[in-house]
């Protein structure tokens, strides 16, 4: 442990409920969610007592295998593209993997250093999977990405199948059936999902200045048009001499997911926080969801879903715009 707060918090952390069914964490479930103890022990009290936050940071908020990979790379090259022009050979995302562009905060990797974050030139572009209602008080914009929770649940399978050797365990035998029920009681790593996402979208509803809700699916659809309201809301709208130079086309071409996926460091490797780099780069399509569950399990994890996100004013299949008070232009 870091610090006497730390070993204060494990000590607590011990007579909390305990989930060990999902790898590669055991997962304990504190203020309705369920956390890696890793988070508990040393992500949260970081974020919480020893991050200084600066006003200009720009904060991207996802549940897991939500976009997390893509968002900090549009946000990066939006946020730096004066020092980094997209079309830069030496770009730092055509060296180095979108993970190692952008620090998380809070969630107790390695990298997870005060020192690290404060060492960051302003304006910040962090990174958290903590629940809206465990971020750091004082923070500033919080930019937050969902998807689809089917498409969320088969990636999530996949990837930690994939990844989990990196800390030690043998996931192959993890079902995907086993997954969709953990995921389905909300007992999934910062589940439950539907609960993560309903936060974040009641804080973007009150404070539409704040918190932008975006959704994958949409910008998979319309990625130039995200990005611009992206980068009004981070405070870095792009000029009408960049518009007319395509720089916004520019920057979504470079983080595209083919693109990416060439770059050596996405390849090969691992990142910082020793995760194989390519296991962030699959197919990222929405629906991919039926090529791994029957309809009868799809239907399982929306009747689920739906059930969590009663009263809460949000649904998935709701198609009015994310952010209706949020306007650019105004
Ligand atoms: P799939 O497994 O469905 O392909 P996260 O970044 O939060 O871990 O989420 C990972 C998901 O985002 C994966 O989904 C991955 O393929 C997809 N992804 C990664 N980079 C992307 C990009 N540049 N554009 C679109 N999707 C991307």
């Amino acid at each position: 442990m870091d610090s006497p707060h730390d070993d204060g918090f494990a000590s607590e952390m011990a007579e909390l409920p305990l989930e060990t069914r999902y790898p590669p964490f055991a997962l304990r479930q504190y203020a309705g969610f369920w956390l890696p103890e890793r988070t508990l022990a040393r992500g949260l009290p970081a974020a919480r007592d020893r991050f200084a936050p600066r006003p200009d940071d720009v904060l991207l908020a996802s549940f897991p295998k939500s976009g997390t990979t893509w968002l900090k790379a549009l946000a990066f090259a939006t946020a730096r593209r004066a020092a980094h022009p997209p079309s830069a050979h030496d770009h730092p995302l055509r060296q180095r993997n979108p993970h190692d562009c952008v620090p998380f905060l809070g969630i107790g990797f390695a990298l997870d250093k005060d020192v690290e974050l404060e060492a960051l030139p302003s304006p910040r572009v962090l990174a958290t999977h903590l629940p809206f209602s465990l971020l750091p008080t004082g923070r500033s914009r919080v930019v937050y990405v969902c998807r689809d929770p089917k498409d969320v649940l088969v990636s999530c399978w996949l990837f930690t199948r994939k990844v989990s050797e990196s800390v030690g365990v043998d996931a192959e035998s993890f079902s995907l059936r086993e997954a969709m029920e953990l995921f389905c009681a909300g007992r999934c790593m910062y589940g439950p999902q539907w609960l993560h996402v309903a936060e974040y979208w009641e804080a973007s509803r009150r404070a539409a200045g704040e918190v932008l809700f975006l959704r994958y699916e949409e910008m998979l659809r319309d990625p130039v048009g995200s990005l611009r309201t992206m980068a009004e809301f981070m405070g870095c709208a792009f000029s009408p001499e960049e518009e007319e130079r395509g720089v916004a086309r520019a920057i979504v071409e470079l983080c595209s997911l083919d693109k990416l996926k060439k770059v050596e460091a996405n390849r090969k490797g691992r990142t910082a926080a020793g995760i194989k780099a390519d296991a962030y780069f699959r197919k990222g399509v929405a629906g991919d969801w039926s090529s791994h569950m029957t309809p009868e399990m799809g239907k399982m994890v929306d009747e689920a879903v739906e059930d969590g996100l009663q009263g809460s004013g949000f649904s998935f299949t709701d198609s009015t715009p994310a952010n209706p008070e949020f306007c650019p232009d105004a």
